[in-house]
């Protein structure tokens, strides 16, 4: 399936320089979204995955279909201050600011086989410091899924000794 049919470049949002990728006319679309999230499942499906991480907010929409799908358990990340209890977390900086992301200290067993999902790999960011957040925990991160790859930020880079799978590349 041409996946970049279902994606909307959006000009100058959320700042002006950015052209940020939409993914919501592939998520309205049931073919395109199941066709997606069926990628990213078999490319986790030999990997003994035991949990599925994925970042606020769209790696959940990704993520949790295909925790659904492989049958374990999903554990969010999130923005500083949304987990109710306690704690560990990291700093970041992404493609358009500053933040802070946590996840809940007993999220992840040491030694559990972890699949990060994301919507998007710009500059890495995000995915480096969720992978940070894991492998603090004892989790090892057996594979990174991406919807959309923007490769003119090399957020790959970041990613160096990782499994990566990225469905489209801009
Ligand atoms: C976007 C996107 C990725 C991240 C990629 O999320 O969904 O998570 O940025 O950028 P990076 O590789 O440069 O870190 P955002 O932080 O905008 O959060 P949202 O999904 O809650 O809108």
């Amino acid at each position: 399936m041409e996946f970049k049919n279902y994606i909307e470049i959006v000009e100058d949002w959320p700042k002006e320089g950015i052209k940020f990728k939409d993914i919501t006319p592939l998520m309205a679309n049931g073919a395109a979204f199941k066709s997606a999230v069926d990628e990213i499942v078999d490319y986790a499906e030999n990997k003994e995955i035991d949990l599925v991480v994925g970042p606020e907010a769209r790696g959940f929409i990704v993520g949790c279909p295909v925790s659904y799908a492989l049958e374990v358990g999903f554990a969010p990340v999130r923005k500083e201050g949304k987990l109710p209890r306690e704690v560990i977390k990291v700093d970041y900086g992404l493609e358009y600011g500053e933040n802070v992301l946590t996840i809940h200290k007993d999220a992840i067993k040491p030694g559990q086989r972890v699949l990060i999902t994301d919507d998007l790999l710009a500059t890495g960011g995000t995915i480096e410091a969720t992978i940070k957040l894991v492998e603090q925990l004892g989790g090892i991160v057996v594979g990174c899924a991406f919807l959309v790859e923007l490769g003119y930020l090399d957020g790959k880079d970041k990613l160096e000794g990782y499994d990566v799978l990225t469905l489209m590349t801009y």
